[in-house]
């Protein structure tokens, strides 16, 4: 199976970023480990982060197209705001798991709200880096079913 994992806008300072609340793991660390883990269970898997609303619109246009089976997406800022990347996960129909590193739900009021969660299979928060490593796991247990 082919997975696709998706970071939104300022994932790419992660390391440095507040560490109190999202950690010193970098991006690059994350991408890889899970590159690793799918590896490990025969999928592939290849990450995307962009700081653009249109550039994950049209990564998640093109997972439509070229064979991507499940999609992980923290859309980071846009997952309060973005009717736009919503509508794009609506369009290519592809199940997908909404991650945070943060519990968005302890946090401020404009944080709580997410745009995407109702159409989600499931919604991971909280637990850090780990988050993105179970929604891989549940991801990979779903081949074939
Ligand atoms: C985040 C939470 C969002 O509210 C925030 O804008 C982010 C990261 C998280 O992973 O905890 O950039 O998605």
């Amino acid at each position: 199976m082919q997975i696709l994992v998706l970071h939104g806008p300022n994932l790419n300072l992660l390391g440095n970023r507040e560490p109190g609340v999202y950690g010193t793991t970098t991006l690059a660390q994350i991408n890889d480990d899970l590159r690793q883990m799918a590896e490990d269970a025969g999928a592939t898997l290849e990450s995307f982060q962009s700081n653009h609303e249109g550039a994950l619109i049209d990564r998640i246009q093109a997972a439509g197209q070229d064979g991507t089976g499940f999609i992980i997406i923290n859309p980071a800022a846009y997952t309060h705001t973005s009717v736009a990347i919503r509508d794009a996960l609506s369009a290519v129909k592809l199940p997908f798991i909404e991650v945070h590193l943060s519990n968005i739900h302890q946090r401020e009021p404009f944080r709580h709200h997410s745009m995407v969660s109702a159409i989600a299979v499931g919604v991971i928060c909280g637990l850090g880096p780990q988050g993105y490593r179970l929604a891989l796991q549940y991801a990979l247990s779903q081949r074939g079913a």
